[in-house]
C-alpha cells in the first residue's frame, strides 16, 4: 500500500547562511495493508521528519513515496500536487502528531463530530460515534463538553488519537502515540490501533515503548546515522522482501 524509495530530506537554514542540515538519507521500505512498521531511534535522528515527509507537511528533497489509493491509483506523495494531498488527507491518510495542538474553544465531542461531518457523515450519527470513541479512549463524560485546552497531556493525546482513528484511515502515521499515557490508557489506545490494523490499514509509527512495539509492530527499523536500519523481524516474509529491495 505504501512503498518508499530513496526518500531524502535536507533542511536548508537560510537564516544561517543557507547551511544544510541533513534530515535523513535514502530511506526505502514498504508497508502492506494490515501491517505496522515501527520506527525507533534516538531523539533528533529524523523520525518525526520522516513521518512529516510522508504526510507532506515537509516536502522531501528526493525520492518517492508511492501510495496505492482506495481506487487503485498509485500516487507519488513526494511530488503530488497540493490539492491531491489535501484530498487524500481528507479521505484516506491520517496522522497523529507528537505534540497535540488544540483547536481553541471547540469542545472535545465537537472536535470528533466535526471531523466526521466534514466528510459528509450526518451530524446525529457523527455525534453518537464521537461519544463512542471518547468512551473508548477513556475520556470521562464530564469532559466531553469541555475545551481540551484544559485537558491533561494524556487526555489531549487520547483525544488526538480518537480524532485520527474515527475516520478509519487506510494509511495512518503515528508519532509516539503512546508516549505520555499510563498503562491503562496505553492498552486502550493499542487495542484501537490493532483494530484498525486488522481492518487492513497500513501504518508507520514512531515508538519508544517496547511493549507497544511487541504488541503492534510487524516490522521494526531504527534510525541510525540518517538511515533506517531493519533490526528485528517477526514475519517470515521479511527476509524475502528485504532481498527484493537489494
Ligand atoms: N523544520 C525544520 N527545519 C530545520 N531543521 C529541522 C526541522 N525539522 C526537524 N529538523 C531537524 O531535523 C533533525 C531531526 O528532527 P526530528 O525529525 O524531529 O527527530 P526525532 O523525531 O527523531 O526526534 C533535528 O536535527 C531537527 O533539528
Ligand atoms: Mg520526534
Amino acid at each position: 500500500m505504501l512503498q518508499i524509495e530513496n526518500l531524502e530530506k535536507e533542511f536548508i537554514m537560510h537564516i544561517r547562511g543557507d547551511a544544510e542540515i541533513e534530515g535523513f538519507d535514502c530511506i526505502s521500505f514498504s508497508a502492506k495493508a494490515g501491517t505496522l512498521i515501527a520506527v525507533t531511534g534516538p531523539s533528533g535522528s529524523g523520525k518525526s521528519s520522516l513521518l512529516k515527509c510522508i504526510y507532506r507537511t515537509y516536502t522531501p528533497t528526493g525520492g518517492h513515496t508511492y501510495y496505492t489509493c482506495e481506487d487503485g491509483n498509485v500516487v507519488d506523495l513526494a511530488v503530488a500536487e497540493p490539492w491531491e494531498i489535501i484530498r487524500l488527507r481528507a479521505t484516506e491518510i491520517g496522522y497523529v502528531s507528537q505534540f497535540f495542538s488544540v483547536i481553541p474553544r471547540v469542545s472535545a465531542i465537537d472536535i470528533l463530530t466535526n471531523t466526521q461531518t466534514a466528510r459528509g457523515i450526518p451530524s446525529k450519527s457523527a455525534r453518537e460515534r464521537a461519544a463512542e470513541y471518547l468512551e473508548k479512549v477513556g475520556i470521562s463524560p464530564q469532559l466531553w463538553d469541555m475545551y481540551p485546552a484544559t485537558f491533561s497531556g494524556g487526555e489531549k493525546q487520547r483525544l488526538n488519537i480518537a480524532n485520527a482513528l474515527i475516520t478509519r484511515p487506510r494509511l495512518l502515521l503515528l508519532d509516539e502515540p503512546t508516549a505520555s499515557l499510563d498503562a491503562r490508557s496505553k492498552e486502550w489506545v493499542m487495542n484501537m490501533i490493532l483494530d484498525l490494523k486488522q481492518e487492513g490499514a497500513a501504518m508507520v509509527g514512531v515508538f519508544h515503548d517496547e511493549i507497544a512495539i511487541e504488541t503492534l509492530a510487524d516490522w521494526r527499523y531504527e534510525m541510525r546515522e540518517r538511515q533506517m536500519v531493519p533490526i528485528d523481524y517477526k514475519m517470515d516474509y521479511a527476509q524475502e522482501e528485504l532481498a527484493a529491495f537489494a
